[in-house]
């Protein structure tokens, strides 16, 4: 048994598409079957909405004859496990490419300590969804799930069509997450800032970068909500933001300036101590001001 079906991360992983393919998809590749570990790619079916911004990156793979292939973990975690997935076009080089698979939990196993200060204000509408998630049944942690999945799918849309270096949101389906892989093409994925070592003139560019992602956020009205150097990957010298299913609307969250003042302390307590100046008022007084203009 492939451990990675083994896990409860796995209960997660809709199953369907390993035995389920369009009629078409089996005529053109009747000699391809999805083997342990493999499925169809799901994006043939996904609806608009649940696909990535347009235009679209050149590498994103959009064949209904690619199999997405399990390539191992990169993250379990208390809300959500990250998996690295391989979506391809079977004997053509062209149309291989790496994705980072955020599957939300949707077991008992879960805590979503995060969950009530970040959703207040967000409602949810259908009443039988409101009555499962306020019960916590099964059901309603299905729903929890899929909502965050959805949540976060949203946000590194809405980022990414604002230019902020947030990876690329390929698609949501469920609880799954898919969007674009930071990391090598063998595979290996950034660190995350929390693991660099570096000198304090680079550190001072990290975090003159990680201002300019908290300026972007801002003057669109948002903080991340969550923001910590663990949450920060650097890949080539550039440092990319993820982990947003709980970004924060300042003004109209009630936490929201709470959340906003917390960012900043993280940020800036991290690189205070590594010598790098930084003052968490001064940032947090500009980062609010931007979020009113
Ligand atoms: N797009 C990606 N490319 C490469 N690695 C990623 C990507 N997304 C997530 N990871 C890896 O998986 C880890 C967990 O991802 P993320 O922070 O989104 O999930 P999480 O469940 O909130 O985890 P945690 O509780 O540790 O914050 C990241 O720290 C990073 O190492
Ligand atoms: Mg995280």
């Amino acid at each position: 048994m492939n451990p990675l079906f083994d896990s409860s991360a796995a209960s997660s992983f809709d199953p369907s598409p390993f035995d389920s393919s369009p009629f078409d998809v089996e005529l053109a590749f009747a000699d391809v079957e999805p083997g342990d570990g493999q499925r169809w790619s799901t994006w043939p079916a996904t609806t608009p909405s649940q696909r990535g911004p347009e235009p679209r990156p050149a590498w994103v793979v959009t064949s209904a004859g690619a199999l997405d292939t399990e390539r191992g973990v990169l993250k379990t975690g208390k809300e959500a496990d990250v998996f690295l997935l391989e979506r391809a076009v079977p004997d053509d080089a062209a149309q291989r490419t790496l994705l980072a698979a955020k599957r939300f939990r949707s077991t008992e196993h879960r805590t979503f300590h995060r969950s009530s200060v970040y959703t207040e204000g967000r409602g949810v509408q259908n009443t039988r969804d409101a009555r499962a998630l306020a019960k916590k049944s099964g059901f309603g942690r299905d729903i929890a799930a899929g909502a965050w999945a959805f949540a976060e799918f949203q946000a590194l849309s809405r980022m990414w069509q604002l230019d902020a270096p947030v990876p690329y949101p390929v698609q949501v389906s469920g609880t799954e997450v898919l969007m674009e892989f930071i990391g090598d093409p063998d595979g290996t994925a950034a660190p995350r800032l929390a693991q660099i070592r570096s000198d304090r003139a680079e550190l001072t560019e990290f975090y003159a970068q990680v201002v300019e992602i908290m300026r972007v956020f801002a003057a669109a009205g948002f903080t991340h909500g969550d923001l910590s150097p663990y949450n920060l990957l650097v890949h080539d010298g550039r440092v990319r933001v993820i982990d947003l299913p709980q970004i924060v609307d300042i003004i109209s969250n009630p936490q929201g300036l709470d959340l906003l003042h917390r960012d900043c302390v993280n940020v800036c307590d991290w690189f205070t101590r590594r010598r790098v100046e930084c003052d968490a008022e001064a940032l947090f007084a500009e980062l609010l001001a931007a979020s009113y203009t």
